[in-house]
């Protein structure tokens, strides 16, 4: 979803935040647009689609000072006039945003009566006529922008490049915001991936904190009291910051692969630093697990772990849907939230609510300093390093290995859950051959050409079944639904006919033979079954093989699924690691 990128520092600003917007990629967009100040005016330029090759050194070279952003369409088409960012009437200021105003039509009906006038369709624009209407009776920048920001509500991260002084203002709330501090330059980002191959120290803002760079220097003010304060200088952990398709044609496959070894690091904890949240669980009324989209599957794959590997009665929650929960919500309870980013807006909303009734929160994030994180009181981290494929893969997988070796914690085998996570991750290593992938890719030629798509699954791979079709949906844009296969003849047999591709998740468990049934029963109806399992079967008409995981299983069958989106992305041509439509990090409601 959006990211802001903000230069101060030498010549070339230009160039070096279109490299900063090019690490802010993955996180999705539509358009894009870069402002930097040269001799006491704004050149801007903006684009929509891609950024690719572009060059600005020429036009702009001189240029140390400047602002850009990339842009996921909410509120407006995906238009060169929608795209930041936006300028000042008088061209005095221009400013980007990433989060949403939901006070906007109130403010721009207020606004047009004012003679105001609005170039755009956004509601990023009225931010820029109330920071000029502001400026009226401030005379300052640095104050109109804070009075300003203040009027707005919803969750909204700003940053501001004065035309007439070398001078960014940028504040948040809600959307991440990040100052990287080097050798006479700095950066202001909505992540600290975007500056990491330039230095390791950052400052991560919290909610309603403001920075400004004015006359050389940086001071650091929190917007609702107006009062500077001392900044807390992070170094930040280079191993985790490369970005690099390591001679995978795409990030995705590169990542799928990465699996043999993430989801061991997800798990390299020590006993003692579970303890406190399973101390935390075992006292608890209620449990909940909480997440959205993929991640949402693994907080209900680990609600799953929780009852059956240690008897807690742990309960999934969706993120956007905890409302009816709200008046359940206790001290002493605990919630896990589980996220790649640490900054869907949903899940911390979530969480906000939780932890306002005294719930104890835990997290499993990926990415270090995320607000997810910081609302934690048991926070940890998948160590997954970056994901960059928008669709997410190793990081499922690190959140499930995760919550199995938490699962074994709260059961008093901490030791079993990482020898588990062990062998499960020695096994992938092997599993990953030439034979394998040329299998799926056939599997993927055959059935690319069909517009339905289902996948049943039962017990540990009721999920599996989930989020194996989210990721054909995501990479195929074809119709896919994952069901619990207990659903199948309650209604869902209705839309199997002759050739429809059903995917059968078979795991070394108790629901064999069940799931046999269910191949059996979509078979004689017409289904092309295609078995994701480690035996072969007479009612298969295809397989994705595997091995048995054990308990681990979920984290072992959603492999061949993510293999068979991949090679059905690249059969189809689609840009397999930028989904049209999808954001990598979700950061508006
Ligand atoms: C799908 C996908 C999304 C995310 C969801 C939550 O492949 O990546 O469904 O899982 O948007 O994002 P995070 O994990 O960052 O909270």
């Amino acid at each position: 979803m959006c990211g802001i990128f903000g230069y101060v520092g030498s010549p070339g600003a230009s160039n070096t935040i279109l490299t900063g917007l090019k690490r802010l990629e993955y996180r999705g967009y539509d358009s894009w647009g870069i402002a930097v100040k040269h001799n006491g005016s704004i050149d801007m330029t903006k684009q929509v689609g891609a950024i690719g090759d572009i060059d600005l050194s020429n036009k702009l070279n001189r240029a140390c000072i400047g602002i850009g952003h990339t842009r996921w369409a909410t509120h407006g088409g995906t238009t060169v006039n929608n795209a930041h960012p936006h300028i000042a009437t008088d061209g005095s200021f221009v400013l980007a945003q990433n989060g949403i105003v939901e006070n906007y039509q109130h403010l721009k009906a207020e606004f047009e009566k004012k003679g105001y006038s609005f170039v755009s369709e956004t509601d990023t624009e009225v931010i820029v006529r109330l920071i000029e209407d502001t400026l009226k009776t401030t005379r300052d920048l640095t104050t109109a922008v804070r009075e300003a920001f203040l009027t707005l509500t919803g969750r909204n991260t700003i940053i501001v490049l004065s035309a007439d002084s070398d001078r960014i203002i940028a504040v948040r709330n809600g959307s991440p915001l990040v100052v990287g501090i080097g050798d006479d330059e700095f950066f202001f980002s909505s992540d600290t991936l975007s500056f990491a191959d330039k230095t390791s120290s950052a400052v991560l803002l919290e909610n309603h904190e403001m920075v400004k760079f004015d006359n050389g220097k940086l001071t650091f003010v929190n917007v609702m009291t107006g009062k500077a304060f001392d900044p807390q200088i992070q170094t930040l952990d280079h191993t985790t910051t490369t970005i690099d398709k390591e001679g995978y044609d795409h990030y995705m496959l590169k990542e799928i692969v990465e699996q043999r070894d993430t989801i061991r690091e997800a798990v390299q904890y020590d006993e003692s630093e579970f303890a406190p949240l399973v101390n935390a669980i075992h006292n608890a009324k209620s449990v909940y697990t909480v997440g959205a989209g993929t991640a949402g599957f693994a907080a209900g794959q680990i609600a799953y772990f929780l009852r059956t590997v240690a008897s807690v009665n742990a309960v999934e929650l969706k993120s956007y849907e905890t409302l009816g929960f709200e008046n359940h919500f206790a001290k002493g309870d605990v919630l896990i939230a589980v996220s790649q980013s640490g900054e869907t807006a949903d899940t911390i909303e979530a969480v906000e609510k939780a932890k306002s009734k005294g719930v104890a929160i835990a997290s499993i994030v990926n990415m270090m300093g995320s607000s997810l994180i910081r609302l934690s009181d048991h926070a940890f981290l998948t160590r997954s390093g970056p994901e960059i494929c928008v669709a997410s893969t190793k990081a499922y997988t690190a959140q499930l290995s995760w919550g199995l070796v938490l699962a074994f914690a709260s059961a008093g085998k901490f030791k079993d859950g990482v020898s588990v996570i062990n062998r499960v991750s020695k096994q992938i290593s092997g599993y990953f051959t030439d034979e394998l992938f040329s299998r799926i890719k056939g599997i993927a030629s055959g059935i690319c050409s069909n517009e339905h798509f289902f996948v049943l699954g039962k017990g540990q791979h009721y999920y599996t079944a989930l989020e194996g079709a989210l990721k054909i949906k995501e990479i195929t844009y074809k119709h896919v639904e994952g069901f619990a296969a207990g659903e199948l003849k309650h209604g869902v047999i209705a839309l199997i006919e002759k050739g429809t591709p059903v995917f059968v998740i078979v795991g070394d468990d108790e629901h064999r033979a069940d799931m046999y049934t269910v191949a059996a029963e979509v078979k004689s109806r017409g289904a092309y079954v295609i078995g994701v399992a480690d035996r072969t079967s007479t009612l298969f008409d295809d397989m994705i093989p595997s091995f048995p995981g054990g308990i681990a299983d979920p984290a072992v069958k959603i492999i061949g699924f993510q293999l068979l989106s991949y090679f059905l992305g690249v059969a189809l041509g689609n840009n397999v690691d930028k989904p049209r439509n999808l954001a990598k990090s979700v950061t508006v409601k």
